[in-house]
Parts: C-alpha cells; sequence; structure tokens
C-alpha cells in the first residue's frame, strides 16, 4: 500500500504524475501520455484551466454541443449544452423542434430572493433576542455596506434579517435567516462574506446590549453559510397546444397521446420511484446548461430535489393538464444561477456560451434553462409512452459501436438502415461492417 503522502499539492505537475504513477498504477508513461494529449496548446488557455482547481494535471473533456429552435418567449435561441449522455441533445432538438410549430416555451421568473444563514447557539429568552434582532437589524445590514455598496446600487442587496427559534428542534439552536438580493450573480462568496460580517456584527452587538445577562450574551455562533435551497428563487416555463395540434403521434392519435401522457405525469406524481426517474429527466436537460454556462451544477440539483420534496412526499417537479381540449405542460423550480462572477468571465468555453444566448440576465438565463429542462421531460416522457425509451438510445449506442469499431461516415451513414429491425450489439455491428 502507498505511504501516505504530505505536501502533495506543492509537487510540480511532474511529480505530480510521477508519483501517481508510480504508486497507483503501473509506472509507465502511459498516464503521462494520456494527460498530455488532453492538455490545451494554447497556453494563456492551459493556465487558466490550471488555476481552476488544486492538483490539476490535465483537463477532462466533455462534448460542448448544440441545439437550435428553442422558442422561448418568442426569441429563437441556440442552447449550449455540456453532457455525456448521447441521446440527451437529439431529444432535445427533437423537443424545441416540435414546439417551435406550436407557439414555443412560455417562461417567467416568479421570484428572486436566495437566503443565508448563522447558526449559533443561545441560551436565554427567545423573545428578547427576537426583539433585539429586529431593533437591530438596520445595524446588522449596514456593517455589511462596505461589501454590499455595488450590489445595492444595482438594485440588491440585504432585504432582511430575521430570527429564527429552532430552540425545540435542537437544544439552544437559533438561526439568522437572511434574505439576499444577488441581481445577476449565483452569490454564493458575496452571501458567504456579508453573513460573517454579520455575524461578529452580531456578537459585537449583543455583547455590549444592557438587555441580556452576561451568561446570554455568550452565543456561540455554529457557522455561516448560504442556503442551496431556494423556494423563494423560482422560474416556470409552460408549452401548450390544442390537443389536435399535438398530430399523429408514433402511430397514435393525438388524444390518446394526450391521455397516456398526462397519465405518465400522474405516475410520476404519486411514485416515489417514477418520480425520482422523472425528475432526472428534466435535470439531464437543466445540468447541460448549468455546466455551458459555468454554474453550479451541484448546488442546483440539491436544491431542485428538496423543493420536489417540500411538500412531505417526494414528487414530480413538471405538471401535465388537459382542460378544454388544451395539452398544458408546464415545469416549475428553484434555480440560482448567475451570468456574471464566479467562472463565467474567466472560462472562454462559458464565455461564448454566454455570447451564443445573447449575454443573458440571470432572469434569462433561469427562462432558458427551466425550458430546456420541460423540453427534455417532454422528449422523454414522449418517447416513453410511444416507441420506448430504447429505440432513440440505441440508435446512438449503435454510433458509440461503429465509431469503436472504426467505421468509416459511408458506412455509419448506411447503418441506421440496416439496424431498423435488428439487434444492435458489438457482434451485430461487427458482421455489418464485415459486409459493409
Ligand atoms: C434518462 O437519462 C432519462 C429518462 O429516464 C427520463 C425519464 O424516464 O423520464 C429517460
Amino acid at each position: 500500500m502507498p505511504e501516505k503522502i504530505i505536501g502533495f499539492s506543492k509537487l510540480s505537475r511532474d511529480e505530480k504524475i510521477s508519483w501517481v504513477s508510480k504508486n497507483f498504477l503501473d509506472n509507465s508513461n502511459e498516464f503521462e501520455d494520456i494527460l498530455n494529449k488532453y492538455l490545451n496548446d494554447d497556453k494563456d488557455i492551459q493556465s487558466i484551466h490550471d488555476s481552476l482547481s488544486e492538483n490539476a494535471i490535465s483537463n477532462f473533456h466533455l462534448p460542448y454541443s448544440i441545439s437550435p429552435n428553442f422558442l422561448i418567449n418568442h426569441k429563437n435561441y441556440c442552447i449550449p449544452l455540456v453532457t455525456e449522455e448521447s441521446s440527451v441533445v437529439a431529444a432535445l432538438s427533437n423537443s424545441s423542434k416540435f414546439w417551435y410549430d406550436r407557439g414555443g416555451f412560455k417562461s417567467k421568473v416568479i421570484s428572486k430572493i436566495k437566503t443565508g444563514q448563522v447558526h449559533f447557539k443561545y441560551n436565554g429568552d427567545g423573545e428578547n433576542l427576537e426583539k433585539f434582532i429586529n431593533d437591530n437589524e438596520h445595524r446588522l445590514i449596514e456593517s455589511t455596506d462596505r461589501i454590499t455598496k455595488k450590489m445595492r446600487e444595482r438594485g440588491g442587496g440585504i432585504s432582511k434579517i430575521k430570527l429564527i427559534n429552532k430552540s425545540a428542534e435542537l437544544s439552544s439552536y437559533y438561526q439568522l435567516h437572511i434574505d439576499f438580493k444577488t441581481i445577476d450573480s449565483m452569490g454564493a462568496n458575496f452571501i458567504n462574506s456579508c453573513l460573517e460580517i454579520i455575524s461578529k456584527k452580531f456578537h459585537e452587538l449583543l455583547t455590549d446590549s444592557p438587555k441580556f445577562k452576561e451568561s446570554e450574551k455568550k452565543i456561540e455562533v455554529i457557522m455561516s453559510i448560504l442556503s442551496n435551497y431556494t423556494p423563494e428563487c423560482i422560474v416556470e416555463s409552460s408549452l401548450e397546444c390544442k390537443i389536435g395540434d399535438l398530430g399523429n403521434i408514433d402511430g397514435m392519435s393525438p388524444k390518446e397521446f394526450a391521455l397516456r401522457f398526462k397519465d405518465a405525469f400522474n405516475i410520476a406524481d404519486i411514485d416515489v420511484n417514477r418520480a425520482v426517474t422523472h425528475n432526472k429527466g428534466i435535470m439531464n436537460g437543466v445540468d447541460a446548461v448549468l455546466i455551458s454556462t459555468g454554474n453550479d451544477f451541484r448546488a442546483v440539483e440539491a436544491g431542485v430535489h428538496a423543493f420536489a420534496s417540500s411538500k412531505g412526499n417526494y414528487k414530480s417537479l413538471s405538471k401535465c393538464s388537459i382542460i378544454d381540449n388544451i395539452f398544458k405542460i408546464s415545469l416549475k423550480i428553484p434555480l440560482s444561477v448567475g451570468t456574471v462572477g464566479g467562472i463565467t468571465d474567466i472560462h472562454p468555453m462559458v464565455k461564448l456560451s454566454l455570447k451564443l444566448l445573447k449575454n443573458p440576465t440571470s432572469d434569462d438565463l433561469m427562462n432558458i434553462i427551466c425550458c430546456v429542462g420541460l423540453a427534455q421531460n417532454f422528449a422523454a416522457v414522449k418517447s416513453l409512452v410511444t416507441t420506448g425509451i430504447q429505440k432513440g438510445h440505441m440508435k446512438m449506442h449503435l454510433i458509440n459501436l461503429l465509431i469503436k469499431q472504426n467505421a468509416t461516415k459511408d458506412q455509419i451513414d448506411k447503418s441506421e438502415e440496416y439496424f431498423r429491425n435488428k439487434e444492435i450489439n458489438s457482434e451485430s455491428v461487427k458482421d455489418f461492417l464485415d459486409q459493409n
């Protein structure tokens, strides 16, 4: 077993590679050779990548794809997507094309408040503390003036501080629950910096206050951190058309399709096993745009799934209705995203994605991402209730197998027809290549 290493981060790139190769691989040059192939030839770009993460020794590539024809609030978008799942972009493109001719997506941002918390322990009178926080709210907010100046100039900043008494659930536990508006930035660093200043000021004001006993002044701040649960930072997108305008879909009449589609949504609303998979389909689209635009997909994933459980049971995030002959689907999700700050003005591909989306505000980006989630959801459920999901998946799988076996472009072009009614596996692909 290799020995524990101290100071790995201080080693040079070459030293890191040879240490890993010697201790965890076969000490050949293979590791370094592959890592080197993925380095960027442009030294400036490489140095940007190196600066993004500790111990970076190469780059990890994922496909950067485009899905055109997204008509959102009457504007035509071309969406940049980063995903490794082969069928996601094809499904999105089908969906956007389908809805382009049926009025496209409608989307609106419903609210945009983010929260941070100072978690602390306090042994004393809760009502007295609540009054103290209310009386000192402006002082606590003022203590952050230096770092909130620019944000306030843009219409953001801290909008509210309130005390939450959680001592019935956990002995002596209280929170300062603080609402923020971060305009076009996701705001994680901004929020966390404000929280740390507020927690210090809170301690200071309490220490100086004559209204508390000495024992009550000994609060213990456990931590100060933003919350990735953002149920007040919500966007809702929808798609609708007359049932008849759906047209015949894979041999199904529009009405038959609409009813079956709605059944699938109803199932996702009451069954957790299906709901998780249904929502995963939505996140296939959401995450792909989050990544291409340099946003924190882990934060959004965490917040979205908590939101899906906010009524006590984990439920579908999207809804389907058929009212007065109108087929409608909608998606409502919390999305805390930014179009400035973070890596949005550092990573060249992220900058390109934002340019492609016409330099959106964070509201625009929330709308775009939610529509892409809904498009993905429509495409997945449409396949599931008609041909089954494997048809589309197998098409991409076939291409992967063909590429693995060094097929030419001509062979790839011919393969779709050949495999229309045949089983797809390594053997059958080999037979096809031998014959063509
Ligand atoms: C696969 O990545 C996503 C789906 O499973 C989503 C769904 O079942 O709705 C196809």
